[in-house]
Order: structure tokens, then C-alpha cells, then sequence
């Protein structure tokens, strides 16, 4: 039986429309059809995971199997979970996914890691914090939680970016410590930072055509591009550092697999001098920290 058949059945219980789904989701090379399948089945049916547990025999509603078909069709086209609920955990906040705005990864807390390291001993100073690529706003939301005196301008070129931003950081009760402005990294800023983070675009450009189709079908060209290297966007953001860094000030920016090295160097070659790398969860160095030399 097909999941639409199944699914248009009029008493379908829980537990066989995550199986169904779940063999449904396999069948079109979702990688973990089941975990998807479940997170899919419970949004829809508006239950939680002990209530599945606890009741696998209840029926679905016909809004439910509605739903879930429409997710279950939605996933087999390779449109992530996140996306398709519209939200994301990141660091402590729950962020709204906008279409064409890049869906914030776990690997980025690892910035905010090395950020809170490093800062640990000004964080309840009143620091002025820039994001260059605010994208969704995860980062900006996470410090503004963990700095709670901070203030904080975000910039992106893309206006969906820029709205989603606002919204999350509006959502995150940061409206009054936060600006977005829509430009080019830091074309339009005269001010210095304490504090200057980034996750810039790192991709090399040829290697964008094979992506996982959930990254390269919803996330957008703007947000993954970054050059034939895929250094390019660090090249422009490191020559802008010594200008944008207030004394004492420190930058951190992600690093794409194996560049860590390679933005350290760059970051050098601006005058800055490195200040850590830092592991994501998975071992990779994810994360690299530069300060505004002493001199
Ligand atoms: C990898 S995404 C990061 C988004 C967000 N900071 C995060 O970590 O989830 C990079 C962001 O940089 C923005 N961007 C790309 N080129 C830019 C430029 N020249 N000036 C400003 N923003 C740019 C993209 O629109 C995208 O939102």
C-alpha cells in the first residue's frame, strides 16, 4: 500500500502511519527515515513522543493524515525537517526557518563556544557585537542571551536574511538590543566592535553541485558560495578587522571543513593575531578566533 492510499484511510492508528511513513521516507533516500518520520508524525498529529509511546493505537485525525502527507511528500523531495516545520533549536532559543535564508546549523554554537571562552571575563560588560552574515539571526540570538548587556548589529546582503533576522531576534526578546541593517559586510558600518563574528559562505564553488540535495535544493547560492577556494569571503572580511575591532576587540568566525588553518592565516596577514581554534562536536575544527594586535 502507497502512504497516499494508507494515509486516505479513514482509521489509520499512530503507529502505522509512522511505519508507513517512516518506509515511505526510506523508499526515496531519506537517511534516517524513521527519525524523520516520527518528528513529521508527531508535529502533525500535534501529540509528544511519550503520548505516541504511551498510545500507539489511537487513531489520527483527517487533519492529521492530511498533514502528514503533505510533510511526508514534502520530505520525500529531500525538503529537510526544519524547513518544512519552520523552526530550529539553536543554542537556547527556538528559531523561525525562513524560506531562502540558511537553516542555522548545530555546528555554529561552536562559534559561540570559542566567543564565550574567550570573552568570559567581559561578559556582563556593555560590548558592541557585529555579525557580518547574520543570515537567520542564531548567532546573534545566542549572544545577546549569554551577554546580557551587549548590544548588536547584524548585516546581510540578502533581505530575506534580514527580515528572518529581525524576526528571531524580536521573537528572542532582543528587539531593543538589535539592529539589522541589509549591505554588503561592512560597507556601510564606521563604528568599531568588541566583539566581531562570521559565518561567512565557504563552499568552493565547484563543489556546490554535490551538496546533499537538502542543502543544495533549500539553501540558498548567496549563503553557501564562497569562491573557487571557498576562501574568497574571508579574504574580504579579514581586510576588514583592523578597522572594525575596537581595543582588545576579538573576531570568530566558522571555518568550513579542513579552511581552519588556511582563516588563521588570513586573519595573520591582516594583523591579527590568533587567538584559538575550536573542535565542533564531530572533532573537525569549526571555529577560529583572532584579536586586534596590542601594538
Ligand atoms: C553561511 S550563511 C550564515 C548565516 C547565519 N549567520 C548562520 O550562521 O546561520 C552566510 C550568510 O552571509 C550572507 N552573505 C553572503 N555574502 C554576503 C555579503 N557580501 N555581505 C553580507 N552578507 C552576505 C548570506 O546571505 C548568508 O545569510
Amino acid at each position: 500500500m502507497t502512504l497516499l492510499s494508507l494515509l486516505a484511510l479513514d482509521h489509520v492508528t499512530r503507529a502505522a502511519a509512522l511505519d508507513e511513513v517512516a518506509a515511505f521516507l526510506d523508499r526515496s533516500g531519506v537517511e534516517d527515515a524513521r527519525r524523520d518520520a516520527r518528528a513529521l508524525l508527531l508535529a502533525a498529529g500535534g501529540f509528544t513522543a511519550a503520548e505516541l509511546l504511551l498510545e500507539p493505537t489511537a487513531a489520527l485525525t483527517g487533519a492529521a493524515r492530511e498533514k502528514l502527507r503533505d510533510y511526508a511528500q514534502r520530505r520525500a523531495a529531500r525538503e529537510p525537517v526544519t524547513r518544512i516545520l519552520g523552526a530550529r533549536g539553536f543554542w537556547t532559543h527556538d528559531l523561525v526557518v525562513a524560506p531562502r535564508v540558511l537553516d542555522p546549523r548545530p555546528d555554529t554554537e561552536t562559534v559561540v563556544e570559542l566567543t564565550l571562552e574567550l570573552m568570559r571575563e567581559r561578559r556582563l560588560e556593555p560590548l558592541a557585537i557585529l555579525d557580518l552574515g547574520v543570515g537567520s539571526g542564531a548567532i546573534l540570538c545566542a549572544l545577546l542571551a549569554e551577554f546580557p548587556n551587549a548590544r548588536a548589529v547584524g548585516v546581510d546582503l540578502s533581505a530575506n536574511a534580514c527580515a528572518a533576522a529581525a524576526l528571531n531576534l524580536s521573537r528572542s526578546g532582543f528587539a531593543e538590543r538589535a539592529a539589522v541593517l541589509r549591505g554588503r559586510w561592512a560597507d556601510a558600518l564606521a563604528a568599531r566592535f568588541d566583539l566581531v563574528v562570521s559565518n561567512p559562505p565557504y563552499i568552493a564553488s565547484g563543489e556546490l553541485d554535490a551538496l546533499e540535495p537538502e542543502v543544495r535544493l533549500y539553501d540558498p547560492p548567496l549563503a553557501l558560495d564562497g569562491g573557487a577556494d571557498g576562501l574568497d569571503c574571508y579574504r574580504e572580511i579579514a581586510a576588514e578587522l583592523p578597522r572594525l575591532l575596537a581595543p582588545m576587540g576579538v573576531a570568530a568566525l566558522e571555518a568550513g571543513d579542513k579552511q581552519a588553518r588556511s582563516v588563521v592565516a588570513l586573519l595573520a596577514e591582516n594583523g591579527l593575531e590568533p587567538a584559538g581554534i575550536r573542535k565542533d562536536a564531530g572533532g573537525r575544527e569549526r571555529a577560529v578566533a583572532a584579536r586586534r594586535s596590542s601594538s
